[in-house]
């Protein structure tokens, strides 16, 4: 049975899915997305995935294609045609297509698409976290990252940078040195203290649905927090490091530019909040 992608209202073979050739995601990044993971065929952190998503729209002034209701209902059925228990459900909104023009023809409709990929491995995340990792690398991005937008070209380069050196992400740095997030996570550290620490949130990074959720568990399991800004000398000399994000939920960073992280192996703190991540997730 092939597996299915929704373009524009239709359900079509996932191989046989496109957009136009002039479509605005492709042309100029011109978009939005949001990924989700799938657990038991239900949709973690639902809700936030979507209040981002409207979010990212309005800022970007691109109208939502149909309601969140409808959309809503349309990931649903996708997953079920497509059999998933466990997996990511990917969606992009775009601007739409219309003439290889800056700017775009008075009477352009959004399109959107939205695939899933089946992963049953993520039913085993609990029994095997993996040790994640890292390198550090400049942070060239635009100063609007708080918006989930397609244009991901800083992200890919320093990802496949990571990527060659063996490493699983890469943090990036603002120019006073201090850690922005990951390429496509958040950024965590806890201190000797075990104090957790994050970023605040702004304009300079995404605001990561995993982070909030993390936030929520981290204030429930009594820890002491602090959303400040740390730099890539903190980060190598703390307890412990890891990522957040839908994909790799809580991620245990074990080496940050080739120094190991404590004692190399997964911290007490990013335990707890790992396994309490994956309860709350239904994994
Ligand atoms: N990335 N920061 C960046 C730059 C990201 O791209 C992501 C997510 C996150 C974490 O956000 P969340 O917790 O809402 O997943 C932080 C997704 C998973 C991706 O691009 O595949």
């Amino acid at each position: 049975m092939p597996s299915y992608a929704f373009v524009d209202g239709q359900y079509v073979p996932r191989h046989l899915a496109a957009l136009p050739l002039e479509d605005r995601a492709t042309n100029f990044g011109d978009g939005i997305y949001e990924v989700w993971v799938v657990a038991q065929s239900k949709l973690v952190d639902e809700e936030k995935h979507f209040a981002r998503l409207e979010r990212s729209l309005g800022e970007l002034k691109i109208p939502m294609p149909m309601g969140q209701k409808a959309i809503a209902q349309h990931v649903r059925r996708l997953i079920r045609r497509n059999n998933i228990k466990f997996g990511t459900v990917y969606l992009q909104i775009s601007r739409g297509a219309s003439k290889r023009d800056h700017v775009p023809a008075a009477n352009i409709t959004p399109s959107i698409t939205i695939f899933t990929n089946n992963k049953p491995g993520l039913a085993e995340a609990r029994r095997a976290p993996k040790k994640l990792k890292i390198i550090t690398g400049p942070d060239l991005r635009w100063a609007r990252r708080d918006i989930k937008s397609t244009s991901l070209l800083p992200n890919v380069m320093l990802r496949m940078e990571a990527h060659q050196q063996g490493c699983h992400e890469a943090w990036m740095v603002d120019d006073q040195g201090m850690v922005t997030e990951g390429t496509s996570s958040s950024s965590w550290i806890v201190t000797l203290e075990k104090t957790v620490v994050t970023r605040a949130l702004s304009n300079d990074i995404l605001p990561g649905v995993t982070r909030d959720t993390v936030c929520e568990l981290i204030a429930r399991a009594g820890y002491e927090f602090e959303e400040r800004g740390f730099s890539v000398e903190e980060a190598k000399h703390a307890a412990e490091a890891f990522v957040t994000s839908a994909t790799n939920f809580v991620g245990p960073v074990v080496e940050i530019d080739g120094t190991t992280i404590g004692n190399g192996q997964i911290g007490e703190v990013t335990n707890k909040l790992r396994d309490l991540y994956l309860r709350a997730a239904g994994l």
